[in-house]
């Protein structure tokens, strides 16, 4: 307890500090990144740190006469870790935003951190909607599941699917999808015989893929978190549930593009909606996936990458605004209403919730040039998070 007090003041102290502009004077300008780098969600904090050194090596590491240091951190997924490395971060670093956070409980934990000491949180992968009620400082560069669960809810109604079964994984993110996928599916008209929810921690879905074969649905309604959608899509195919009638459909984490193309011919015709592919056909896209594979190991980049590489683009235009002086306040600010093109397609920080205002695209399986990608056949323009603007 005592301990506790005694960060929380030590927080508050270095927020005081941070928020002296005389302090910025001459120091460089700390990105404390904070990311899954082993443990079960190490694939997310691999491409993102990828994505942030890359926008630092096309981008210069200097902002307006300042300089910008990255110090990496790993948290090995566990949300209390986050935690501490956060305080760690705020009291002994004195970092001037934190950034990253690869799956919800981390953004949450460390949501207090950031209100006390006035740092920006800048919420680089996890997407859960209620991220961004935890604190006035955090703003999001990820998504969120119902901004994709909802225009696929609508696609698939039109396209024959009369009844499904939803598995998702048992937290924040799946209960949101799978909430705004059901409510509007079945406001469509559509019939949902069974939602499973499956543990997020090692997760066996033999036993929930062998429920929803039995409920006979016409489609499959899957989230799980990047990096656990190979494991779901080779025992869908093992158990012949494609040759049974029932189609596999879901966000896009479920045909990330970090394991797409070792899926195999199993995953051709997958239909997912979500925010990003490799395959999106901009200069943009095609300038930012040729360099991430180039400084990669051909490594392709997926949806987090593309959080990472535009979290750091929304630091670099903020500090420019701040003339390289930053604050708390004063990024925040700056980060309000922030428009760009990103890899993604044009995106913005809606300057009320703190969240993205990003296109969603659909998307289906194919394969291009040998390799499988997810080829985005129609767009929904501009879509806020859903479950925010009821
Ligand atoms: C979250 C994590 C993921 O890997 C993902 O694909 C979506 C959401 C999360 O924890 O918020």
């Amino acid at each position: 307890m005592k301990k506790r007090t005694f960060l929380g003041a030590a927080v508050l102290a270095a927020g005081a500090l941070a928020s002296g502009a005389a302090l910025a004077q001459g120091q460089p300008f700390k990105i404390g990144l904070i990311l899954p780098m082993t443990g079960p969600q190490a694939s997310t904090g691999r491409q993102i740190e990828a994505a942030a050194r890359l926008y630092v090596a096309q981008n210069g590491d200097a902002v307006a006469g300042r300089k910008v240091e990255l110090v990496v951190r790993d948290d090995t997924s566990l949300p209390d870790m986050t935690k501490r490395i956060a305080q760690e971060l705020v009291v002994n670093d004195h970092v001037d935003v934190l950034a990253g956070f690869g799956i919800t409980p981390a953004a949450l934990s460390t949501a207090p951190i950031a209100t006390q000491s006035k740092t920006p949180e800048v919420v680089m992968a996890a997407a859960t909607s209620t991220i961004v009620d935890a604190s006035p400082y955090i703003v999001r560069t990820s998504f969120t599941l119902p901004q994709a669960a909802v225009p696929l809810a609508d696609w698939a109604v039109k396209n024959g699917i009369k009844s499904v079964v939803t598995l998702v994984s048992d937290y924040g993110p799946g209960i949101d999808g799978e909430k705004a996928f059901v409510e509007r599916f079945k406001a469509n008209g559509g019939k949902v015989v069974e939602s499973l929810r499956v543990p997020l921690r090692n997760p066996d879905f033999s036993p929930f893929l062998q429920k929803a074969q039995d409920g006979h649905p016409d489609a499959l309604f899957v989230f799980v978190p990047s990096g656990t959608g190979a494991a779901v899509m080779k025992q869908f195919v093992q158990r012949g549930m494609a040759k049974a009638g029932i189609r596999l459909i879901g966000t896009g984490d479920i045909t990330d593009d970090d394991q797409l193309n070792d899926m195999g011919d199993g995953a051709l015709g997958v239909i997912t909606a979500h925010h990003y592919s490799a395959e999106h056909p901009s200069a943009l896209n095609k300038q930012f996936v040729a360099a991430f594979e180039k400084t990669n190991k051909g490594m392709r980049p997926n949806f987090m990458a593309v959080g990472g590489y535009d979290g750091m683009h929304l630091i670099y235009d903020a500090l420019k605004k701040t003339a390289g002086k930053g604050g708390g306040d004063a990024l925040l600010a700056a980060m309000k209403g922030d428009a760009f093109e990103s890899p993604r397609g044009p995106i913005s920080i809606d300057p009320q919730t703190r969240d993205i205002v990003q296109n969603i695209y659909l998307r289906k399986v194919e394969r291009v040039n040998g390799q499988l990608y997810n080829v985005e056949f129609e767009t929904f323009k501009d879509v806020k998070d859903p479950a925010k603007s009821k």
